[in-house]
């Protein structure tokens, strides 16, 4: 298949673009998108045989949820069975933005969306572009991330042209993705709200309208959230994280006597020796940059991907979590493919 890849500005993104890319999302098609976060990987929601595609295209296990993209919150009652109090309000306070949530499903959802699964996962995202595609399809938009599965998401459209190219439709080329990693996550369907995944809104920001959030999805639920599973999220060069840079020194010291080429991402400005990146001390801004900065380490096939963590606090959970998955050796065992 043609992978047609059409160029759209991410502020004022043109209509007949957006036009073009909704036929195809209705005639049952793939489209790539980007959006505040990641890019997505859309096809029609209410379409089963469309989003069966997104599964075959991702190489994705049916097992694994889809999130439901609405252009405002009326849209989510096609998909919600209901929209709880605290839906509501995170909706009010988040919306549009980067934050999903799970609630009850619509039975005439497919339920290939949610894996066979009574929730669906809902999020109505700020990128002009993502809107202007719902809008111009004129039906909820699933999309997981436009990424191989177990890759690296893609912040750029070549990211996922470089994964799907050929075997999708269309890429829409709206540039970089400004937030740079995925949506938070919280189920909304028990007595607290849960986070699932950690995300660019934190925690303090939740709580600050909610309450108290539990954080960490429990044993049962991982299998419904495989977000949550160890090994997510990564580029194809085995990393190595550490803890400070002056840890890091003595690591790129010992793999560099084994003759390893490396790359280095080293928290703040320690200027290192070889490739090094500075990432950013600003959680944001780091985030924006993380997949960017693994990505290009990819490319320049490196043998190894050193990683000097941020600290252990809150505003880095998001981040942490992010690198932690991208790290780990393999699938964890217990919590499926
Ligand atoms: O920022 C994002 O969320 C991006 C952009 C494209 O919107 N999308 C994204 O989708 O990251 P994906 O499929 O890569 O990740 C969706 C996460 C997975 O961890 C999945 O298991 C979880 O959401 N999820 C989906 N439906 C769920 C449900 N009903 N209950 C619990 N977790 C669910
Ligand atoms: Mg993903």
């Amino acid at each position: 298949m043609n992978t047609a890849v059409l160029l759209v500005d991410p502020v004022l993104p043109d209509p007949n673009v957006l036009q073009l890319a909704g036929k195809v999302i209705l005639g049952g098609g793939l489209v790539a998108f980007p959006t505040e976060t990641v890019y997505g990987l859309g096809a029609n929601a209410l379409n089963a045989a469309a989003v069966a595609r997104i599964f075959e295209a991702k190489g994705r296990p049916a097992t694994n949820p889809l999130i439901v993209h609405v252009a405002d919150p009326d849209q989510a009652l096609n998909v919600a069975a209901l929209w709880p109090e605290t839906a509501a309000k995170l909706s009010a306070q988040f919306w549009p933005g980067p934050l999903t949530i799970v609630v009850p499903k619509q039975p005439k959802l497919p339920d290939l969306v949610t894996a066979g699964g009574p929730t669906v996962a809902v999020r109505c995202p700020a990128h002009p572009v993502a809107g202007g595609l719902i809008r111009a399809a004129g039906v909820p938009i699933a999309a997981p991330s436009a990424n191989r599965s177990t890759e690296l998401s893609p912040t750029r459209a070549e990211h996922a042209v470089k994964g799907l190219g050929g075997r999708i439709e269309m890429v829409l080329d709206g540039g970089a993705c400004p937030g740079g990693i995925e949506s938070t996550v919280v189920d909304v369907t028990g007595e607290t709200v849960r986070l699932l995944r950690p995300g660019l809104i934190t925690v303090r920001e939740l709580e600050g309208v909610v309450g108290r959030v539990e954080v960490g999805a429990r044993e049962a639920e991982i299998a419904r959230s495989p977000g949550q599973m160890a090994k997510h999220y990564s580029p194809r060069t085995p990393m190595v994280l550490v803890d400070s840079n002056e840890e890091g020194a003595t690591v790129v010291a010992e793999l560099r006597n084994e003759n390893a080429s490396l790359g280095w991402l080293t928290f703040g400005t320690f200027r290192g020796r070889l490739a090094t990146v500075a990432m950013p001390t600003d959680p944001g801004r780091y985030a924006a940059m993380l997949y960017e900065a693994l990505h290009a380490s990819d490319e320049g096939n490196v043998d190894r991907i050193v990683v000097t963590l941020p600290p252990n606090t809150p505003e880095w959970l998001a981040v942490r979590d992010r690198l932690t998955r991208a790290a780990a050796e393999s699938p964890d065992a217990a919590s499926g493919p």
